[in-house]
């Protein structure tokens, strides 16, 4: 049976190029929003976050891996029994990537009749577009234009960002969107959406008008943690049950909560709804280790027999 599903686009959207026709059904939809309390947060601000950490997907984002194991989310891709092709650190996409993956489509071709999907860094096509644009009508029927004033989120590739800021746009609302980096610089993202805009018809309109691209967070770089930030996702774990990862959303949360304190006037409200991207498997990939080794050393109790007490 096909397990391709007709893609009904929302009403306010219809109108863009390169609707899709088809869906595949991968994530739980409908994941809850509720209040958090973010630590470090000014108390004039009310944080809620949107748990898309929760749609029950193993898709939950590829991390770039330094080492080539079986950690993080290539211990994923080796349960599944696929085949990885690696190449260079920092290969460029378009002179790159791209061609090889058309070799590499051609070959299958080929060999056994299949035609490939052509997946760009991060799905962050037209296509992959669509995805936070039909989140976009989940968020409104959750209560996004009552409930809050600003939504902040992580930009690793720029499809999240550009698929929530331009349904912000097209539904009229007021929030203010809010994309946190954490590779690139302003720049890319800023060329890169305003080429999305043109691909999907919307030439008039331009990134600057419909979303604030926040640098400054990224820290070491794309994959790379401070000390400073891990203890972060330690706190925020500890204090609140919210798990980040270290490369998307950990670097986001941090970064919403300095913005918070140091730039308050760049939000439009004090209700701020984060939201989760997942990448929980992030989690897996050893950056944690030695600070949660460092922090929770004296937490680890030896018990060895049912009639002593703990030492
Ligand atoms: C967990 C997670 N959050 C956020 C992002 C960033 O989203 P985008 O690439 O659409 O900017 C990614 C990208 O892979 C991700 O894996």
């Amino acid at each position: 049976m096909s397990k391709l599903l007709p893609y009904v686009c929302p009403k306010w959207a219809q109108n863009l190029n390169h609707i899709p026709k088809y869906r595949i059904q991968l994530a739980n939809p409908d994941t809850p929003i509720h209040r958090w309390s973010l630590p470090g947060t000014p108390s004039k601000f009310e944080v809620s976050i949107k748990r898309d950490d929760m749609t029950g997907s193993t898709l939950s984002g590829n991390k770039d891996q330094s080492k080539i194991g079986s950690e993080g989310n290539l211990l994923l891709d080796r349960l599944c029994g696929s085949n990885m092709y690696i190449v260079p650190r920092k290969s460029p996409y378009e002179t790159e990537l791209k061609p090889r993956m058309e070799t590499l489509a051609k070959k299958l071709r080929e060999e056994t009749g299949k035609e490939a999907y052509l997946v760009p860094v991060g799905g962050s096509n037209s296509v992959g577009l669509f995805g936070y644009i039909t989140v976009f009508e989940e968020l409104i029927s959750q209560g996004l234009f009552d409930q809050f004033d600003d939504i902040v989120f992580a930009c690793g590739s720029g499809g999240t960002a550009a698929g929530l800021a331009i349904s912000n746009h097209l539904t009229g609302s007021r929030i203010r969107c809010h994309a946190i980096i954490v590779c690139d610089d302003k720049a890319y993202f800023t060329d890169h959406i305003n080429q999305t805009l043109c691909s999907v018809g919307l030439d008039t309109v331009h990134c600057q008008d419909i979303l604030d691209i926040i640098e400054g967070h990224k820290g070491r770089g794309y994959g790379l943690s401070t000390s400073e930030e891990l203890e972060f996702i330690m706190n925020v774990s500890q204090q609140s049950g919210i798990m980040l990862d270290p490369v998307y959303s950990g670097k986001a949360a941090r970064g919403l909560m300095e913005e918070l304190r140091s730039n308050p006037d760049r939000f439009q409200g004090n209700r701020i709804l984060f939201l989760h991207t997942g990448g929980v498997f992030g989690m897996y990939d050893g950056s944690l280790d030695s600070v949660v080794k460092a922090e929770t050393k004296d937490l680890v109790h030896m018990w060895p027999s049912i009639d002593s007490s703990p030492e």
